[in-house]
């Protein structure tokens, strides 16, 4: 039986095992997926992203937490928290993120997810300020940042972003829990 941090009606979300590297470097090969990206992830960057989430899991315990669907078992990316030290005048800041495998999509399993991250941090994590970024072409996941709550911060040019003109214009959002 799969142990999940946090379970909805569909979704359950876990740390991440070596199992995911196959169908995480899959969809993060996935030209859709990654159109707001600047490239492509290979298979040493997806394990080195896995590394990454699991090493941030033991010392806080959140990260961008895997994602299944619980009836099928079946991987369908990431939706969780991260701590973020980039230079801003937000950072060091704790975010929300998210990225699901293109067969999910439609479905709400990103908002379904996103929701429950936040509960999630307000009630067990003590978490009272979260931010969520997205270049400003990315509608889908700006949308969700307004479904789940959260509102409008500011615009920002992301630093690893900026030789991307295409990309570095960035929206913030942001959800305070009092
Ligand atoms: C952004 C992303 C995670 C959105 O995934 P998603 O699961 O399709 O998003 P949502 O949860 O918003 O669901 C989308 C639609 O499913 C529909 N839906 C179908 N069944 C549903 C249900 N049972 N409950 C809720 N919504 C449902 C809804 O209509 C919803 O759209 P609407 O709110 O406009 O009506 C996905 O597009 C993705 O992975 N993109 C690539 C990675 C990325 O860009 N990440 C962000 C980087 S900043």
């Amino acid at each position: 039986m799969t142990k999940y941090i946090i379970k909805t009606e569909r979704l359950g979300l876990r740390n991440w095992r070596s199992s995911d590297l196959e169908p995480f470097t899959k969809m993060s090969q996935d030209e859709e997926v990654m159109s707001y990206f600047p490239k492509l992830l290979s298979k040493e960057e997806c394990n080195d992203f896995i590394k990454r989430m699991q090493l941030h899991f033991k010392k806080f315990e959140f990260c961008y937490f895997a994602v299944d669907i619980i009836e099928t078992g079946e991987f369908i990316g990431f939706t969780g928290m991260l701590n973020q030290n980039y230079k801003s005048n937000f950072t060091p800041c704790i975010d929300i993120g998210w990225r699901l495998k293109r067969s999910s999509w439609g479905n709400g399993y990103a908002t379904e997810a996103a929701k429950s991250c936040l509960k999630y941090a307000a009630n067990e994590l003590n978490i009272n300020k979260i931010y969520s970024l997205a270049p400003i072409l990315n509608t889908n996941s700006i949308a969700i940042m307004k479904k789940i709550g959260m509102t409008y911060d500011s615009k920002f040019y992301h630093p690893a972003l900026k030789d991307d003109d295409r990309l570095k214009e960035c929206m913030v959002y942001k959800k305070i829990n009092y």
